[in-house]
């Protein structure tokens, strides 16, 4: 059995749901788990680990935070029924890269906590925190679905941006399943991260007796909201752009009641600020015209919006080059290397996924092509 296989055997059944997904979210029981399984590799190491106060946690090869350490390293969490890939390969491979280099090297890993924004809501919460981009107090009071709030379990509130510490880091490298049938070759290296960002919509109307109020009589938001739903994907189709509403909430949420209140969450996306602008304006033009004509109200609110990430090109072409001229390419998904790129050198590396399929159950990568990621992940740290 290789090295990958044996410690991808051991997380794997690790949170697994029956759909076969994960259920991974952020300081709950699975991933408390895989946090002491990275705590258990890093000690087979030798390497200290830190948590730095945000909920991240590191192991060091070196003296923690010490001038010159490259980074790697990626989260454990998942989205509701997500991939196994999705997070947890960019951590395995950094624990197996650190194997094969030479062990004077100043390397840490990172394990980012809720980077999927899967509990709490914010993504890459973990990484926005160390660096500054979110405060403390409004992290903590982020809450799951159950009310309970981002610091209580943490336990305490954040410790915040460390910037001083960040910027002792050489660089930081993600590895990362790839998302969307981009690539046709073992492994790539990344361009760019499309602007994104969420949006909660609120649709209000008048709840009453599905069998006896009138057609005529009714102030139906789910109406307001499946017009929006089909303007926001004829919008996102004409501007080349990405728009979905994959979670939703309805009051009082019965078969014989006309809703009162529809609330949707609007992912959207694009390769440019202004593509995604004008997406989302045009989805409040048009929703806001469909409400006044159902008689219903309609809001929008930003849960979290992430501007366009151009990553090093110098460096991703050197890296590309160390790879044997491998792809550079740019992705609609957000990582924490996208927000560390802001203040420190960063790279990402992507393993081939044959269907491309992510955020799913079905999400997949063959053990060889996660071994070259291992193998190119090793040679990107020495390189570095
Ligand atoms: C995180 O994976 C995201 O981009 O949604
Ligand atoms: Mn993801
Ligand atoms: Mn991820
Ligand atoms: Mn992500």
């Amino acid at each position: 059995m290789s090295a990958f296989t044996h410690l991808w055997n051991q997380i794997a059944p690790i949170g697994r749901a029956a759909s076969g997904g994960y259920l991974r979210y952020a300081l709950t029981e699975p991933e408390l788990t895989l946090r002491d399984w990275f705590r258990s590799q890093a000690a087979r190491r030798d390497m200290l680990v830190t948590d730095d106060g945000n909920g991240n946690l590191f192991a060091w090869r070196g003296e923690p935070w010490a001038p010159g350490t490259v980074l790697t390293g990626s989260h454990f969490d998942s989205v509701p029924h997500g991939g196994g890939y999705d997070g947890p390969l960019g951590i395995v491979s950094a624990f197996l890269a650190a194997d094969k280099i030479d062990k004077s090297r100043k390397i840490a890993i990172a394990a980012f906590v809720e980077e999927e924004g899967g509990r709490f809501g914010v993504p890459c919460l973990g990484s926005r925190l160390l660096t500054g981009a979110i405060a403390p107090q409004q992290a903590a009071a982020l809450e799951d679905r159950d009310g309970v709030s981002f610091g209580q379990a943490l336990g305490s509130t954040p410790s915040g941006a460390q910037l001083d510490k960040v910027k002792n880091l050489k660089a930081f490298v993600e590895l990362h399943v790839e998302q969307g049938r981009a690539l046709d070759v073992p492994v790539g290296v990344a361009s760019a991260i499309w602007p994104h960002g969420r949006w909660r919509m609120d649709f209000a109307g008048v709840g009453d007796h599905a069998g006896t109020t009138r057609m005529a009589d009714r102030h139906d938001p789910m109406l307001t909201f499946a017009f929006t739903v089909l303007a926001a994907n004829k919008e996102a189709r004409l501007t080349g752009a990405h728009a979905t509403v994959g979670r939703v909430q309805v009051e009082p949420n019965a078969t014989n009641a006309i809703p009162s209140l529809v609330r949707g969450w609007l992912d959207a996306r694009a390769a440019d600020t202004a593509t995604l602008d004008r997406l989302v304006d045009g989805v409040v033009r048009k929703a806001t015209e469909r409400a006044g004509r159902d008689g219903t109200t309609f809001t929008i609110s930003p849960e979290s919006v992430t501007g366009e990430v151009a990553f090093d090109t110098a460096l991703a072409e050197r890296l590309a080059k160390t790879l044997g001229d491998a792809p550079i390419l740019p992705t609609g998904a957000g990582h924490d290397a996208g927000v560390l790129s802001a203040h420190i050198p960063t790279a990402m590396l992507f393993v081939r996924n044959p269907t491309g399929v992510s955020h799913s159950p079905a999400e997949y990568a063959e053990d060889a092509d996660c071994e070259a990621g291992i193998e190119a992940l090793a040679k990107v740290l020495e390189e570095l």
